[in-house]
Order: structure tokens, then sequence, then C-alpha cells
């Protein structure tokens, strides 16, 4: 299966998000520049393939200029392209501790970063789908997830979608509820497609309905992505998830996040200090470029949110449930 981002002849591949699910096509990027602009339009998106394109960056990069400091300037500026997801500033920091050895160094670097990410939410998301039974008693189980955390998050596999492909492959899932119907509709445009490509039953709901799912006993557990994880165990991740988690509590249900241990942020003592991406008004005024609200409507579209540790049931990397 085609990589979310690769490396191809010189230049950035990536799997154009913005496109599906009308148009599945790839796009080339050979600057830095087009690399910025593709992760702000969410082209490229999701915290691990965030990873993989900063390292990639760095790359490209390095092969640009001969003067180191141009090479830095330019991986800083890709590091800034958005705040929330650690593993953006992480994928350049690690290609760029090879600078010092020359341009194919650093592609050597990232390169293996890529191969690491697929390994490592493989891992990751095994572990999860062990913790999930043991804490589920019902088969099979029925899952909601929020936005995408599927191959398309990550450079390939996924996270909390690697989950359900290892549950549906041991005959264990009964269905799939996808959400995050606004603010971008990433679960029905990115989730229900690779739902739909794998042949696992699913349905989508919007945001608004996953409590009353939940209510109705149609949910055994909620596993999702996360984008930033402090030392203490809160979770930032896509806008909507803390109110899954508060719901899940309220309904007695295990919320599981699974992430490679790349999403942790050592800096970060708790979730307090995570900078929350906010997005343009016109994601949430309009609708496939259609106006929904009045001309001049101002609007508060933060890009994620963060989920206190203690409504978190666990937090899953490849080496098994964290501890806070
Ligand atoms: O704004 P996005 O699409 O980059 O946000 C993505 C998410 O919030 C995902 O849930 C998260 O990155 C986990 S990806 C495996």
């Amino acid at each position: 299966m085609r990589r979310t981002i690769d490396w191809v002849n010189g230049a950035i591949e990536i799997i154009d998000q913005v496109a599906l699910p009308g148009e599945y096509r790839t796009l080339r990027l050979t600057t830095v520049d087009e690399l910025i602009g593709a992760i702000q339009r969410l082209a490229v998106r999701g915290a691990p393939a965030l990873g993989g394109a900063g390292a990639l960056g760095t790359a490209l990069a390095a092969f640009a200029h001969d003067d180191p400091a141009e090479v830095r300037a330019d991986a800083e500026r890709l590091a800034g392209a958005r705040p929330t997801a650690v593993n953006l500033s992480w994928g350049v920091s690690r290609a760029l501790a090879r600078l010092g050895d020359g341009p194919e160094a650093v592609l050597a670097e990232a390169l293996a970063l890529l191969d690491e990410d697929e390994r490592l939410n493989h891992e990751a998301s095994a572990r999860a789908a062990e913790l999930i039974l043991e804490k589920c008693p019902r088969r099979p189980l029925r899952l909601l997830t929020h936005c995408n955390a599927g191959r398309l998050a990550t450079v390939g596999w996924g996270t909390a979608l690697g989950v359900v492909w290892h549950l549906h492959a041991a005959g264990h899932l009964e269905y799939v509820l996808a959400d995050e119907t606004r603010p971008l509709l990433q679960g029905a445009r990115l989730t229900a497609w690779e739902l739909a490509e794998a042949g696992v039953p699913y349905r989508v709901l919007p945001d608004s309905a996953a409590a009353a799912a939940m209510a109705r006993g149609m949910v055994d557990c909620v596993v999702v992505g996360a984008d930033r994880i402090a030392v203490n165990g809160d979770v930032a991740n896509k806008i909507g998830t803390y109110g899954l988690a508060l719901a899940a509590a309220r309904h007695g249900l295990p919320f599981v996040v699974v992430a490679p241990s790349s999403t942790v942020d050592p800096e970060l003592r708790s979730g307090d200090s995570i900078v929350i991406e906010e997005r343009a008004a016109e994601e949430i005024t309009t609708v496939s470029g259609t106006p929904v609200a009045p001309p001049g409507t101002k609007v508060f579209n933060p890009a994620f949110d963060v989920t206190p540790a203690e409504l978190i049931t666990a937090v899953v990397t490849e080496k098994g449930p964290l501890a806070p």
C-alpha cells in the first residue's frame, strides 16, 4: 500500500488529503515552501505523518542549500508550520542532527524515521488492541473513533485505526462509529474512506450524536490518536476529543489513546501549556465553499483540545500502556 508521505526521485510525494474522498491523487513537493503550504492546508496532516514531513522537509532543505545556516532557517520555518503536534518539530530535529554528515545522511535519517513510524504504530496498535480486548468483555466489539488516526495520519498503518485493523483481522470487530463531522469532516472524509477501502463495517455519525450513541449502548470503547502527550498523561487531540472523553466517563466506557512514543513531549509537565492551533473562520462559516453563516460572523475554531489524564483509561505506545 502506498505510504501517506514518501521520498520519490529527489522530492516528497504525499497523498493529497484535501482531495479525498472525491479524488485519490498524489502531490509532488520539491521545496520547503511547497511542503509548508501542504501542511497548512492539511493536504498532509496527522501527528505521525507530520513527523515524516518534518524529517523529509529537512532533507529537502539540506539538498537545496550549501550554507548550513540556510538549512537551519528552512528547518525552523518548517517546524513552526503548525504548532500543536509535537511530531513535526521532533522530525525536523531528528533529521537536522545529521546535517554535519551531509544531505545524504539527513535523508537516510528521514527514511529511517519513516520505516520506524510504520513499525511502531503497528506495535502500539497491537498493544492497544490487547488492552481493549481485556477491558471490554463483549464480542464482537463496537468502537467509536474520532477524526482520522489511520494510515493517512501516519506514514502507514495508523494508530487508533491500527487497532481497528488488528481487531478486524482477528474477527473481533462488529463495527466502527466514525465521527468528526465538524469542523473539517475528517471522520466522514478520511476515516470513512479508509474503513470502506479495508472492508470494515462502519457508520459515520455527527459529533453531536456520539454521547447519544453511548447512552443507547452502541459503543464498547472509544479509541483515538494524539497530537501531543504531556508527561502527566494529558492528551491533545482533534477538537471534540475532550467531549467524547467526558461522555465515555459518564457511561463507564474505556477511553483509549494510541500513539507512537514520538507523540510524547518529554518537556511538558501537563497539558495546560500545549499551544492549541486556531484555524480560519471560513472552515466554520462555509461548507464546501458555500456560506452557512451571515457575512462577518466571528468564530472560535480551535483545531485541538486537551483531555485530562483522569478521563483516559490508557495511553498506549509501542512500549505498552504508559504510566503518567
Ligand atoms: O488537524 P489534524 O488533521 O492534523 O489533526 C489530526 C488529529 O487530531 C489526529 O487525531 C492525531 O494527529 C492522531 S494521528 C494518528
